[in-house]
């Protein structure tokens, strides 16, 4: 398989689709090394795989060129999701590519600009639900059952088949090396198992001796999955009303929670709740000192590792993958929120030497 790029179907023995797939040519994202921030932080090995540069702008298209794709072998018509906002946009993306209607329930109010208009654009049935997430998952599930539309959030393993090839990807890109530990921010917690789940294969199949620490970063007012950590739960307590700037991650419920658990603790990891002014300094820092644009939820991870790095709990001489998961252009809004606006100026070239405060 070596000679195919990098992407999810380079991968493909290792994926249940077997006929030709519904792609939009998504994986291959960059690894970036981080080397000003790492070097604020101390790390001299600090990376961020940017999953923003997928076709949608979210890791989400790597999960649904799978599903869908399945969705379509097993003979659906029809396919459905609740979403904090990316995976609505993914789906809608696949289903129009594959054919099929999608219907997508969004949380009223509660999903960031760029990805309503990616759902809406892409032909979804777009949905509004005056509650949150978590009640939006329970409906559509009920509905799948109900009326044999075909569920596409994490709940479907084949979502998380297409996920895992994040950690295919990243060992590659390291030329084989396993990194210490792995990042990620943790919403309905299908990411973080799957990417253990690929590596677990990985080793199974002798490419790799060893995880790396599977370490997952949450909101602190959306964060039931470190609370289950740190307070060593054998499951996990439910937030009923998870908060936080990072609306992709504002879940209280997460489906996927046990093998989340179960990914952090058998590999040593760790999980770590991080403030919404950490996530949005982080964000800014990406963009401004390693001109990486990621959305809120995305900047948790890198925010995370910070706060560990400060508290002790990661060695500095760690090898570090923080995986980011969606671009910056999902969520404009929060951007505009935190930046000075530009400066309007007559259109002369006086007033432009003088907003920028130069001499003529
Ligand atoms: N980052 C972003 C940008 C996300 O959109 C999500 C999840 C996560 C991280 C967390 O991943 O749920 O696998 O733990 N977004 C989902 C959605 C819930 O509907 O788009 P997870």
């Amino acid at each position: 398989w070596n000679r195919r790029p990098l992407s999810v179907w380079r991968y493909r023995e290792l994926l249940p689709v077997r006929g030709e797939p519904v792609t939009l040519q998504e994986g291959g994202t960059p690894l970036y090394h981080l080397k000003r921030l790492g070097e604020e932080m101390g790390l001299a090995e600090l990376y961020a795989k940017h999953e923003g540069m997928n076709p949608t702008g979210s890791f989400k298209d790597r999960g649904m060129t799978v599903g869908v794709s399945m969705a379509l072998e097993l003979g659906k018509t029809s396919v459905a999701c609740a979403s904090t906002g990316n995976t609505s946009a993914s789906l809608a993306a696949y289903a129009a590519k594959g054919g099929i209607p999608a219907v997508v329930l969004l949380p009223a109010g509660k999903v960031a600009v760029g990805k309503v208009a990616q759902a809406l654009m892409h032909g979804g049935r777009v949905i509004s639900v005056r509650g949150n997430f978590d009640r939006a998952l329970e409906m559509v599930h009920e509905l799948c059952i109900s009326h044999g539309l075909y569920l596409l959030n994490s709940v479907n393993p084949f979502r998380l088949e297409g996920q895992k090839t994040i950690g295919f990807e990243v060992i590659d890109q390291l030329h084989g090396v396993v990194p210490d530990r792995m990042v990620l921010p943790v919403g309905n917690a299908g990411n973080i198992s799957a990417v253990h789940k690929g590596l677990q294969e990985l080793i199974a199949l002798g490419f790799i001796d060893r995880l790396p620490m599977m370490t997952g970063i949450q909101a602190a007012g959306s964060a039931p999955v470190v609370n289950a950590i740190e307070q060593n739960l054998p499951e996990l307590i439910p937030e009923a009303n998870p908060e936080t700037v990072a609306t992709a991650i504002r879940i209280g419920a997460p489906v996927n929670a046990e093998k989340a658990l179960t990914a952090i603790r058998q590999t040593g990891g760790i999980a770590a709740s991080v403030t919404d002014d950490e996530i949005l300094m982080m964000q800014r820092d990406l963009a401004r000192k390693e001109g990486i644009g990621v959305e809120p939820a995305s900047a948790a991870s890198v925010a995370g590792v910070r706060k560990l790095v400060e508290s002790g709990i990661i060695d500095r001489d760690e090898r570090i993958v923080c995986v980011v998961t969606g671009h910056l252009l999902k969520d404009p809004e929060t951007v505009v929120k935190q930046c000075e606006p530009p400066i309007e100026i007559d259109a002369d070239l006086q007033s432009l030497l003088s907003a920028l405060h130069l001499h003529s």
